[in-house]
């Protein structure tokens, strides 16, 4: 049993899509809030002054200042293994992949080089405020072991998988069908369940894969309650026609996953920025998720993600970084680039939209809503404490707000690691700026 400690500033959170509630149904703000916290849940949440009385004389009430408590970050879409190469210059997606990934992704056969990159990238995530997040290992188990280990160690809630590819990649990154699934089981009789961690099938994309790989990986994601699968669907032209050329008898890039039986509640498709409403019906009523991943969409050129038409279909969206064709760890900063690809499209993201997307719609899209997403008690106790005042620009800015969307429009547009006063998971303070 833990201390029960008490959090006190101005606290906000999504309790329900703004699409469905409407703008002021969709969040709920304490100006001067208490957040309690025990055994690493949230036991209550409302305003100090009404909590403050009947808390008990033990609790440590800790007090954040002028900051601003949300929920931890969620990540729908990340690769570790490619902290090394983000930034890498000029390339669109498929030139990227040979020229830069597949290289950076060899290293992690070696057990230290993984260890140390989950342990660079772990603190990145935290630096950043991101709680949880469903990420992409490299072909090798080691490097999801390598991840795991030390997602244990800290206690968060992460979902990870080892990269299914037996095709279309150099000999030294491939696997087989045998291997590939093999491997799976052992890491998900190893990791699946353990602390607060997930297993994520994870075949890298179509051209990656043959067809007897993408059975193979159909029937683990079946075998198992409550794994996760997790690849990249329509993110680029030039991809899209190569998926139609390796699968001719198919009917389209969403339907080589179908036929394998790689569709449904837990599965996550990275972008789909090139997706017909067919393809946007399928996803929306077979419960399957999109990871919205803005930063990468433009730095690769890959195109604008369709929000509004996604979402029409039922599609569950989450916000990813895609770090490293992504270029932040900083949701925050996804949601700077999210509001530019919707705004090219004549579409709006709201700042509450926004902070439901990195939150509670991520939450959503991960089918953990019932765990993560927001403070409401009986969640998990992750969470963040931002800085109106992290840059001079920030607090110049923010000073001058006359609403709280104002100042949260302001934090998404110009906030990013430095906004990240303190992270939290399951109570535990891990990040201090
Ligand atoms: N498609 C297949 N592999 C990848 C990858 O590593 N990154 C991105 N953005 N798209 C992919
Ligand atoms: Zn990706």
């Amino acid at each position: 049993m833990s201390q029960r400690r008490a959090h006190r500033a101005a606290i906000l959170h999504t309790v329900a899509d703004p699409r469905e509630v409407g703008i002021e149904a969709c969040y709920q703000y304490f100006e001067d809030g208490l957040l309690v916290v025990e055994d690493g849940k949230v036991v209550q949440l409302g305003d100090a002054e009404e909590l403050l009385p009947a808390l008990g004389g033990d609790v440590e009430v800790v007090t954040h200042g002028d900051a601003l408590i949300t929920p931890g970050f969620i990540d729908t879409h990340i690769h570790y293994p490619q902290v090394g190469i983000i930034g890498s210059y000029g390339e669109q997606l498929l030139e990227w992949l040979e020229t830069y990934t597949f290289p950076g992704e060899a290293q992690f056969e070696d057990i230290d080089h993984a260890r140390a990159q989950a342990n660079l990238f772990i603190k990145e995530l935290l630096r950043n405020g991101t709680t949880t997040a469903l990420v992409f290992g490299s072909v090798h188990k080691q490097s999801v072991d390598a991840f795991f280990e030390q997602a244990l160690e800290l206690n968060l809630r992460m979902i990870a998988g080892k990269v299914l590819m037996d095709r279309n990649a150099p000999d030294y990154l491939r696997d087989t069908p045998e291997s590939g699934y093999a491997d799976s089981r052992e890491l998900i009789e190893r990791w699946h369940g353990k602390g607060r961690l997930h297993y994520a099938v994870t075949p890298r994309f179509a051209p990656t894969s043959t067809p007897e790989q993408l059975a193979a990986a159909g029937k683990l994601f079946n075998e198992y309650p409550d794994l996760y699968m997790h690849t990249h669907l329509s993110e680029n032209k030039a991809e899209i026609e190569w998926v139609k050329e390796l699968f001719p008898e198919r009917d389209g890039y969403l339907d080589v996953y179908d036929h394998h039986g790689l569709i449904g509640a837990r599965s996550v498709f990275a972008h789909g920025v090139h997706l017909c409403d067919s393809e946007c019906a399928r996803l929306g009523e077979s419960g399957s998720a999109v990871a919205f991943c803005p930063t990468s969409n433009l730095f690769l050129g890959s195109g604008l993600l369709d929000l509004e038409k996604l979402e029409g279909h039922g599609v569950r969206v989450g916000l990813g970084t895609d770090v490293g064709a992504g270029t932040s760890f900083s949701q925050l900063q996804s949601l700077n680039e999210a509001y530019k690809v919707l705004q090219l499209q004549g579409q709006k993201l709201d700042p509450f939209k926004a902070l439901y997307l990195a939150t509670l719609g991520s939450a959503r899209a991960l089918y953990l809503d019932d765990k993560i997403g927001n403070l409401q008690p009986g969640k998990d106790a992750d969470f963040v404490v931002l800085d109106y005042c992290a840059t001079p620009l920030l607090e110049h800015r923010t000073g001058r707000a006359d609403s709280l969307r104002e100042k949260l429009f302001a934090l998404m547009i110009l906030g990013d690691d430095r906004a990240v006063k303190e992270t939290f998971a399951a109570g535990e303070s891990l990040h201090r700026r």
